[in-house]
């Protein structure tokens, strides 16, 4: 039997590995669900787009903006997906030609089982339709998720979807999103670009919302969750502690800064999932702080690590390019720290990469939250500062030339 198959000659082989040399440093952009879940429609992605420009996000760093579930409109007689034809009146075509003339990539979503999280059509036995569907459509970017999954295995159902991608010929990041079920870091570095380590984040500095037969996780949770997971993170490949809470409204300024710089250092795709239209000041200069993303943006590719932590005071390090280092203050606590760090006497070493701040020589600091800074600092002296409450202090540490 098998040498009939043979016989006759099907020389078609899929390809299961990801588009190489995209993502080489952690996705930076926004998507719709954190904040509008099934409200969607193109007139809202095309303001979104809008804002993405005219508040400087695009200008930061942020290109892809990416639409969540709940698009979908049925499937025609041949199984091809249309959007919902009320939200998306023009189409994603038009859509996503919008998107591009900004300067700026289009996302989209989707599930490896029959149906979405939101209860519309999955990809399961469409995967390769799909795919070219989205790639006719322009798509930069595929989030896909996990739910209506039964009986699959995660890591088949994930290199499915990227082989359909790679068939459809148009480079298209891949967001694997089964909440690190399947331990996604073991199998997903040439699948997909970044994977979910975790469930969903939910919009609180540090609780745990229990909805019955899922939990959804505060910052903090979620921060926590990403241990013992630095390893598998680098260039093209991606831990996703999920999206951005920043400007939604329930962290207060200080926490927004922890939370967005814990991102950074930890290598995060920065998703934003606030509503661009309608900013706060506050929450732009979080967004769009140029010196904290340039951490999380770093060539390297170097998942931060915890230092110590000591009464709900985190020390973090990140290498940088060029032997600079990033160094954040995280107090989780709900009380003020004070802090007193003394270069010479606190060992920070990155056991992965067997690499460590060499404070015999010198570095200057440079602080990146803190406008008033005057670069003169050094870690030739101890670095004092008080962290307030649920608040970070970032640090830059740079040789001295
Ligand atoms: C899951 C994902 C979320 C979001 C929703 C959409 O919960 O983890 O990020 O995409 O589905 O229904």
């Amino acid at each position: 039997m098998g040498a009939t198959a043979f016989a006759q000659g099907n020389n078609y082989v899929q390809d299961y590995t990801k588009y190489q040399n995209l993502a080489l440093t952690p996705p930076m952009g926004w998507n719709s669900w954190n904040k509008f879940a099934c409200n969607v429609d193109e007139n809202m992605i095309k303001q979104m787009a809008d804002a993405m420009v005219s508040t400087g996000m695009k200008d930061a760093g942020y290109t892809y903006i990416n639409i969540d579930d709940c698009w979908h409109g049925d499937r025609d007689e041949q199984g091809f997906i249309h959007p919902d034809p009320t939200r998306f009146p023009n189409g994603m075509k038009a859509l996503a030609d919008y998107v591009h003339s900004k300067g700026l990539k289009l996302g989209i979503y989707s599930d490896a089982g029959s149906q979405t999280c939101g209860g519309r059509p999955g990809s399961r036995g469409y995967e390769f339709q799909d795919a070219q569907t989205y790639a006719s459509w322009g798509i930069d970017y595929l989030k896909y998720d996990w739910c209506n999954t039964e009986g699959l295995k995660a890591e088949g159902a994930y290199k499915t979807i990227t082989a359909a991608l790679k068939k459809a010929g148009r480079p298209i990041v891949l967001s694997i999103c089964e909440w690190g079920n399947d331990k996604p870091w073991d199998w997903g570095q040439n699948v997909g670009h970044l994977w979910r380590t975790t469930g969903d984040i939910y919009n609180c500095f540090d609780c745990i919302k229990d909805h019955g037969t899922w939990k959804a996780f505060g910052v903090m949770e979620i921060l926590d969750k990403q241990e013992g997971l630095r390893q598998y993170a680098g260039p093209g490949h991606w831990n996703d502690p999920d999206m951005l809470e920043v400007g939604n409204g329930k962290l207060t300024p200080g926490e927004d800064r922890a939370h967005f710089t814990m991102w950074a250092m930890l290598a995060a795709p920065l998703i934003a999932g606030n509503d661009l239209r309608s900013m706060s000041k506050e929450t732009i200069e979080v967004l769009t702080n140029k010196q904290v993303i340039a951490i999380n943006q770093d060539r390297l590719g170097i998942q931060g690590f915890k230092v110590s932590a000591d009464a709900g005071l985190e020390v973090w390090a990140k290498p940088l390019e060029n032997g600079d280092w990033a160094i954040a203050f995280l107090n989780r606590s709900t009380e003020a720290k004070q802090i007193n760090f003394d270069w010479a006497t606190t060992k920070i070493y990155d056991d992965i990469n067997k690499i460590s701040p060499d404070f015999k020589s010198v570095y200057t600091i440079k602080n990146l939250w803190d406008k008033k800074d005057n670069g003169k600092a050094t870690t030739k002296k101890a670095f004092t500062a008080q962290v307030p409450a649920h608040d970070i202090i970032t640090l830059r540490l740079t040789p001295k030339k």
